[in-house]
């Protein structure tokens, strides 16, 4: 999540109320503007557009009242909102502002501690009808394409590479780590293609036994090596017409590497024992979990069938990297798995979402998967709570054993406890500030004044 401002107006005719007031809202993180007069306010409110407004309802303007800006700040920008203040407490002028559209009406004197919740909760709300309207936007673009769930800025850019390229018949290598959806990709790539009503046959390299992909592949003729007792077809010449998977080509053989290589070059292969070339027609799709370069390092990689078949790259990125997509994806196998095992279970509870997005997913969807399987198996309710997932002993502590496992050292200041309890949140969530702030119970501009303040390293988002 990046980094946003927000931004709020404070307008008042007394110096002594907008200083004080600008001074305790920047110490929490928020950008700070102050107008004197409601001219001054819808002049610099028209220029920035903030997020909040804070504004009393006596101004010196003579044609201009709060409620005047209170109006005008709804007209021009529905979203925001705005928390009126009054030295008068005068009740008519109130039930007109909140008609007007004001978030709450607040009198004077009031302690900063009082106004603070009410910008959160104001900026909250804002967040959230801002939230609707761009998931509706994201809905209609595309939260699923071929099986494959994820709304994710990086899931776009997937989506959109798979439909430019799946009509061609450009090599595309899949990278990614275990679990992050690589065969789903390739399948979107074959099904949407040209070749969709052909063939589409897969080879595991790492799961064939290392003597037997060569003739699985190519095929054999009688009498090639002992035990062939016939002459036997190869995988590549099913696949004609249609795409050929390649699944793990980092586990193939080395020594088989540059035959294949020679099979794309040339759009003909021999069989095992054959002097005879074959012409074949397939589209080649080849995925890894590990990164090309460190496979082509440790020599497990030609980089010349590497360069042959990543015409085109598809990286995937990991789940913890795209945290966004957690929530479509749980409630997508939360409904697969409770139609399968006929159990009414509606929901994921509050708790058990904040466990699932602190969670780093070593094991990625398909771990994810495997979660709400046994959630759905296990639940009492129809919701699923934390203790329905599967974290209880493993890297994430209980919220409630804390106090067990936690003691804390007697030369720690409170901040520097502070400090370290915001830096392990941070590496729990993989570096996103959202997750870390909803999991500490702070709002986010809070979260980045702290950072700010005890200057700590954000781990980056990119695992390397
Ligand atoms: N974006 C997604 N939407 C829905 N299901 C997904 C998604 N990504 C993965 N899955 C599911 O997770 C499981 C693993 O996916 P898949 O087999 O495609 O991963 P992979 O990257 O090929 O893994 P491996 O490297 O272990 O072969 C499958 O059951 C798949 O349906
Ligand atoms: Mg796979």
């Amino acid at each position: 999540m990046e980094r946003k401002e927000v931004r709020i107006l404070v307008v008042d005719d007394e110096p002594m109320m907008t200083d004080s007031l600008k001074q305790n809202l920047a110490e929490e993180g928020f950008t700070v503007d102050t107008a004197s007069n409601g001219a001054q306010a819808v002049e610099l409110f028209d220029g920035s557009g903030h997020h909040l407004v804070v504004c009393d309802l006596q101004l010196p303007d003579k044609d201009m009242n709060g409620v005047d800006v209170l109006r005008h700040v709804k007209d021009t920008h529905p979203t925001t909102e705005v928390i009126v203040m009054t030295g008068y407490g005068t009740v008519e002028r109130a039930v007109e502002a909140t008609k007007a559209g004001a978030f709450w009406f607040l009198e004077k004197p009031f302690d900063f501690e009082v106004l603070l919740p009410l910008v959160e909760k104001a900026l909250e709300r804002r967040d959230l009808v801002e939230q609707t309207t761009t998931m509706r936007q994201r809905l209609a673009t595309r939260t699923e394409y071929f099986n494959i769930i994820g709304s994710s800025k990086e899931m776009q850019t997937i989506y959109e590479t798979i439909e430019s390229v799946a009509k061609s018949d450009a090599n595309v290598l899949i990278v990614g780590e275990s679990g992050t959806g690589k065969e789903l990709i390739a399948n979107a790539i074959h099904y949407n293609s040209l070749r969709a009503k052909k063939p589409f046959i897969k080879v595991n390299c790492a799961a064939l036994p290392k003597e037997l992909i060569e003739s699985e592949l190519f095929g054999h003729t009688k009498g090639a090596f002992t035990g062939a007792h016939a002459d036997k077809d190869g995988l590549i010449q099913h696949a004609e017409q249609g795409s050929l998977l390649l699944d793990e080509i980092a586990e193939m053989p080395v020594e088989l590497q540059p035959k294949l290589l020679r099979v794309l070059q040339e759009r003909s292969y021999r069989k095992l024992g054959s002097e005879r070339t074959y012409p074949v027609d397939f589209r080649l799709i080849t995925s890894t979990n590990r990164l090309p370069a460190d496979a082509i390092r440790d020599g497990a990689l030609r980089d010349d069938l590497f360069y042959r078949i990543s015409t085109i790259t598809i990286h995937v990125p990991p789940l913890r990297e795209r945290s966004e997509d957690i929530q479509l994806l749980a409630e997508h196998f939360l409904k697969m798995y409770a139609r399968k095992y006929q159990r009414s279970i509606s929901g994921i509870s509050q708790t058990a979402y904040q466990r699932l997005f602190s969670h780093t997913w070593p094991g990625n969807v398909r771990e994810l998967q495997n979660v709400l399987e046994r959630a759905v198996l296990l639940a009492k309710s129809n919701k699923i709570e934390p203790v329905d997932l599967p974290f209880d002993n493993g890297s994430l502590p209980e919220k409630n054993a804390a106090g067990a496992n936690w003691d804390v050292p007697p030369n720690m200041t409170l901040e520097e406890i502070e400090k370290f309890v915001i830096e392990r949140t941070l590496q729990r969530t993989g570096g996103n500030k959202q997750a870390a702030a909803n999991l500490l119970g702070i709002y986010r501009p809070r979260l980045y004044s702290k950072i700010k303040k005890y200057k700590i390293d954000i781990p980056a988002l990119t695992a390397s």
